[in-house]
């Protein structure tokens, strides 16, 4: 809910410190990073060390101790922070941050701190209502801070009223909901991407085949990155043996044909294809129904030429947004060059398979990538997933994030 988000709570001393505890401990399992200040008084009520092992985090209270001598705690604090939460607010807090006085860890903190901040008022009902502190909550108000209500009910002074510091899960639901209506749509939401991988099995008879060493790893990994980003992903997948990626609907191929067909039936509402698959060009003229015998020194092989897919698409192009690969292992950018213009594709990935940092079963790939445009990017070695992942976003940003919306 909260993955990798940081919030830095501020306690400030009230005898609601004891539900912060509880918040640091639901906000952590609910996957956020945690990091605390705490007041003197705060530490009247709970110690540090209560925060310190609910966080995993150090618990900071004196501006002049500094844990870190490469950063000056308060700055690395305030940019730190995706959220600062201050919970329990006091009346004496919320009346220093109103008049931006700064003279302790979190008042400090909270004036450099460029994050969102929520103030989690707790204390007597009347307290609540002095008009100081009234005035106090309307100036932060219009400063743009956002207040988390107490709630009414028993306070520890005796008194019933409004004063209760809000319950841990209810501070927690909110902080999730402010999270979660932030979140940006993933650049290819919304969009199908067709992408193909792995050789495909050219049948010589019922016992023989001819193939490449395509290992799949490339496709698989772009088809793994297109779904992190949000697409509806469809792989056309050759023989491999490689697990299936997760959201991706799989359809499995053996021969060139078969991959045509399957991608020409996805093709029409397709908004980006991608073809890593290592086509045979060639397939056994006849397929033998009878696993063939041997007879003479020396045989030979009637060959004949499949279907090119990816010229097909090019030449079928409604708008789609084509991207092949290009297996080279002599000038591979002449020769990639060459064939995004014969194929009419807008992007083309180049590698020379020769290349010690890349190539077929490698786990590793280096690549250029050359666009219609004329660009020319190339890739160091890395990765095939990482790889994958960037290639997907430099082609989203030289189009803009997407292509040509149909
Ligand atoms: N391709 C295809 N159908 C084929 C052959 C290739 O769709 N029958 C695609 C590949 O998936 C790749 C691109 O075309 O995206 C380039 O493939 P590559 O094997 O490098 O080039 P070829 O066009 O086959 O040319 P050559 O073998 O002469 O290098």
């Amino acid at each position: 809910m909260l993955l990798n988000k940081n919030i830095l709570l501020c306690v400030t001393g009230g005898i609601a410190v004891y539900k912060a505890v509880a918040l640091v401990s639901k906000l952590t399992q609910a996957g956020a990073q945690v990091k605390v200040i705490m007041t003197e008084s705060a530490m009247k009520f709970v110690t540090p060390l209560s925060f310190q092992v609910l966080s995993r985090n150090d618990v900071y209270y004196d501006t002049f101790d500094e844990k870190d001598s490469r950063v000056i705690a308060h700055i690395d604090l305030a940019d730190w922070a995706d959220l600062v939460v201050v919970a329990p607010a006091t009346a004496n807090a919320i009346g220093k941050i109103a008049n931006g006085i700064a003279d302790d860890m979190v008042t400090t903190t909270l004036l450099a701190t460029t994050a969102d901040v929520w103030i989690a008022p707790a204390m007597n009902v009347h307290m609540y209502e002095n008009k100081a502190v009234m005035r106090n909550i309307e100036t932060l108000h219009q400063d743009g801070y956002r207040f988390i209500e107490p709630s009414e009910g028993f306070l520890a002074c005796g008194y019933v009223g409004k004063g209760r510091l809000e319950e841990p899960e209810k501070i927690v639901s909110l902080i999730s909901e402010h999270f979660n209506s932030r979140k940006k749509p993933l650049p290819l939401q919304g969009k199908k991407v067709v992408i193909t991988a792995g050789p495909t099995r050219e049948r010589i008879d019922p016992v023989r085949y001819v193939s490449n060493f395509s290992s799949g790893k490339m496709g698989y990994a772009m088809a793994e990155a297109a779904a992190a980003l949000g697409a509806e992903t469809i792989l056309v997948s050759g023989p491999v043996c490689l697990a299936k990626p997760q959201g991706v609907k799989v359809l499995d191929v053996e021969s060139a044909q078969e991959m045509l067909e399957a991608v020409l039936s996805h093709y029409g509402d397709a908004d980006i294809v991608i073809k890593s698959a290592a086509v045979a060009d060639y397939r056994p003229a006849v397929v033998q129904q009878q696993k063939m015998k041997k007879k003479d020194q020396q045989m030979a092989l009637e060959l004949e030429k499949t279907t090119d897919i990816l010229k097909t698409l090019g030449e079928r192009k409604e708008g789609q947004l084509l991207v092949g690969f290009a297996a080279e292992t002599v000038d591979a950018i002449a020769y990639g060059q060459s064939k995004l213009e014969k194929k009419n594709l807008d992007y083309i990935i180049v590698n020379d398979v020769t290349d010690p940092g890349g190539g077929f079963g490698s786990d590793t790939n280096v690549v250029t990538l050359l666009s219609k445009n004329g660009t020319h990017k190339p890739f160091e070695a890395m990765a095939k997933p990482m790889l994958a992942k960037k290639l997907l976003e430099s082609i989203m940003e030289e189009e803009e994030v997407m292509p040509h919306d149909r």
